[in-house]
């Protein structure tokens, strides 16, 4: 075990901190918090020993620190020697600056789960290191936690054969609304009334994630700037259009890759959001860890929610998966991705440092609309 400075306390987190019990290694994540009178300069004096646990554990909890600013939280981050990166280009969700490398975490309705993922695993280029800041704690019971998820061992589970298919670069692909898509109001309507339906029996959907039109997602109204944006990440990505105008984002990525520090292999994908197949394990799993209470109020709530937003809201959400039934992994690793997962609730001033490359994060839904969880990516490597 790395040295700790005095001033600061090292420690796993109490079953009583947790919001669901967890079978993922109890130093996942190793938490930090002051002693008696301890500052952000003993943080800093913690730097080897903080980085250190990041490697080996997964992830640090910095609890108690009093973070209250987004230049306070760079500031800080940087003094620990992470890079922190300023562009966030292509993102899979809407994300906006609060700092010139700080920015909210997903602009997606609170009450959308986002499924476990490794950040940015569809681009060859990803960050090395994922940090997410409370600003703003959910109320208690509305849900919210960023379910964090242990991945670093996973790939021991997997035969042989199945390692060798996840070591080939899949093609992974996703459709984009154009801005253009207006449909009448009165087909509107059917959407939404079809949505509710569906989210009112609680039955697996894909379609209802919310995502952006190809335009908020590049940063771009201009096609030629959109398909530049993509070259330029890598030869392996490619963009293209289609006849209603929506844009076609495929990327060639191996779902097994070297740790850009220790060298291991290890497992990084996005199949759960990319996949259909892969994202219905994810809403079955989730429906298991979550009490009874809890599950049947998100149900609800969701799909009141989710209707209201459809007949109000911008009808530019609808992803639709190219290929998710080809991806090897598909459904098959998430029940071991869940069984590793720790949800915590949120406390006001957290921050989380993710190795990206060995723990996944996500978000559970949540009806406080107050919730205010920002993130920083940091150090990219490229597969
Ligand atoms: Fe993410």
């Amino acid at each position: 075990m790395a040295t700790v400075a005095a001033a600061l306390r090292r420690r796993s987190l109490r079953p009583d901190e947790l919001s669901v019990p967890s079978k993922a290694p109890k130093t996942f994540p190793c938490v930090y918090e002051p002693g008696e009178s301890a500052t952000l300069s003993d943080v800093t004096s913690a730097k080897e020993s903080i980085r250190a646990d990041v490697m080996d554990c997964g992830g640090v909890l910095l609890r108690g620190f009093g973070i209250d600013d987004p230049e306070a939280l760079e500031k800080l981050v940087e003094s620990l020697g992470y890079n922190l990166m300023e562009d966030y280009t292509p993102a899979d969700v809407v994300r906006s600056a609060v700092s010139k490398r700080v920015f909210t975490a997903a602009d997606a309705p609170l009450f959308h789960f986002i499924a476990p993922h490794h950040e940015q695993s569809y681009s060859v280029k990803r960050p090395g290191i994922i940090l997410f800041w409370c600003k703003k704690p959910p109320a208690a019971g509305t849900g919210g936690e960023t379910p964090i998820f242990y991945t670093k061992e996973l790939l021991g589970g997997f035969d042989a054969a199945t390692l060798e298919a996840l070591r080939t670069p899949l093609v992974i692909g996703r459709y984009y609304h154009s801005k253009e898509w207006k449909p009448s109001r009165y087909f509107r309507f059917l959407i939404w009334l079809s949505h509710f339906v569906v989210k009112w029996l609680a039955l697996p959907v894909q379609n209802l994630e919310h995502h952006p039109p190809w335009q908020t997602v590049f940063h771009t109204e201009d096609r030629s700037v959109a398909e530049q944006r993509v070259r330029d990440l890598s030869s392996g990505m490619s963009l293209s259009w289609s006849p209603d105008g929506g844009a076609i984002f495929s990327a060639k990525v191996p779902s097994i890759v070297k740790h850009p520090v220790s060298g291991e292999e290890r497992l990084t994908f996005a199949a759960p959001q990319w996949s259909f197949a892969s994202f219905q394990a994810c809403h079955e799993a989730m429906d298991r860890i979550l009490p009874l209470s809890r599950w049947l109020s998100f149900r609800l709530r969701a799909a009141i929610a989710d209707g209201l937003y459809r007949m109000f809201g911008r009808p530019e959400y609808v992803t639709v998966d190219v290929n998710g039934k080809t991806n090897p992994f598909a459904a098959k690793g998430v029940e071991a991705i869940w069984d590793q997962a720790v949800l915590f609730p949120w406390k006001r001033g957290d921050v989380l440092i993710l190795d990206n490359v060995s723990a996944m994060h996500g978000r559970m839904p949540c009806t406080d609309r107050t919730r205010k969880i920002l993130t920083a990516i940091a150090d990219e490597y490229t597969v």
